[in-house]
């Protein structure tokens, strides 16, 4: 006779949290990182348990959480108040929560105060500003302060009148030129990382080469070393414009519409709750209960 002996199963491998050295390392491997917006607690366990590499808890919550028309509006007071529930949520991402606009414009103390706002009160990893021009000395001095910080060019939505609206940038020699100079910039001032929104890939193919901290995409094809997409967008739930190259894993929003008619059906239905919804009473404690509400009616 053979007898087996049942070997206990492993428990799953712990993923590593995500480190600042970590992303420069997977940059350096050719192994392409995954990041993703998260502006709360559900938003982020889901993100969390899915195994994203970053977080980005982006000012995008304006108008995918706050119902904003654009990402103008939102204040350091209520992003710090959304990366702190997102922090609730995450254990082993790398996370980073952008800073809003006004919120580092005005000088370099001012962007040193706020950026600490998201480390201390939030336990942000590392914060986000977009632009270069003045942007630079503000980068510059965050960084000098402690705080690791991801650049943002192309696409910047904080400037988005300036730039003529959400539209694709660096579509001629002379504005793909600024967006190289504007990287190097952002590189030279101390950024860890940078984003690339919408950008002609072409463009961020010549780019990229020139560019040692790991470019994360959004609309900048298929050669960054990473790629971002906003969780609405993502997953289906913003109703809002969605630009081109958001793409759009599955109908979350349909789906919870589905469950929101289906509840509102059943109460007006009475068939909600049935009796597997509803807690019972020992019967002689209901008796006891029922013999003193008959007394009391009494009364
Ligand atoms: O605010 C945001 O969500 C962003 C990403 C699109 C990069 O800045």
């Amino acid at each position: 006779m053979t007898t087996t002996t049942k070997v206990p199963d492993s428990p799953p491998a712990e993923r590593q949290k995500v480190t600042l050295p970590g992303l420069l390392e997977m940059k350096r491997l050719g192994q392409p990182i995954t990041m993703i917006t998260a502006y709360d607690y559900p938003s982020a366990c889901v993100v969390e348990e899915a195994g994203v590499d970053v977080v980005l808890v982006g000012d995008s919550a304006a108008m995918t959480v706050l119902g904003y028309d654009s990402t103008v509006p939102i204040t350091t007071d209520e992003m710090v108040m959304l990366a702190s529930a997102a922090r609730r949520g995450l254990k082993t991402p790398f996370l980073i929560g952008d800073m809003p606009f006004g919120s580092y414009q005005g000088s370099d103390e001012q962007a040193i105060d706020n950026a600490t706002r998201f480390i201390k009160e939030a336990g942000c990893d590392a914060v986000k500003v977009e632009g270069a021009g003045t942007t630079l000395s503000r980068v510059k001095a965050i960084v000098e302060s402690g705080i690791p910080v991801m650049g943002h060019v192309g696409l910047t939505p904080q400037s988005a009148t300036a730039l003529g609206g959400y539209k694709a940038q660096g579509r001629t020699a002379e504005k793909a030129l600024s967006i190289a100079d504007d990287a190097l910039a952002l590189q030279k001032a101390g950024c860890f990382s940078i984003v690339f929104e919408a950008v002609p890939a072409a463009v961020t193919d010549e780019i990229i080469p020139m560019i040692d901290v790991p470019v994360i995409g959004i609309g900048a094809g298929p050669s960054t070393d990473g790629q971002v997409l906003v969780f609405h967008d993502l997953l289906g739930i913003y109703d809002g414009h969605s630009p081109r190259f958001a793409k759009q894993y599955c109908k979350v929003r349909e789906a919870m519409i589905e469950g929101v008619e289906e509840y509102i059906n059943d109460v007006r239905s009475c068939s909600f709750p049935k009796q597997e919804h509803c807690y019972s009473i020992d019967p002689d404690e209901l008796d006891e209960f029922r013999k003193e509400i008959e007394e009391r009616k009494k009364e």
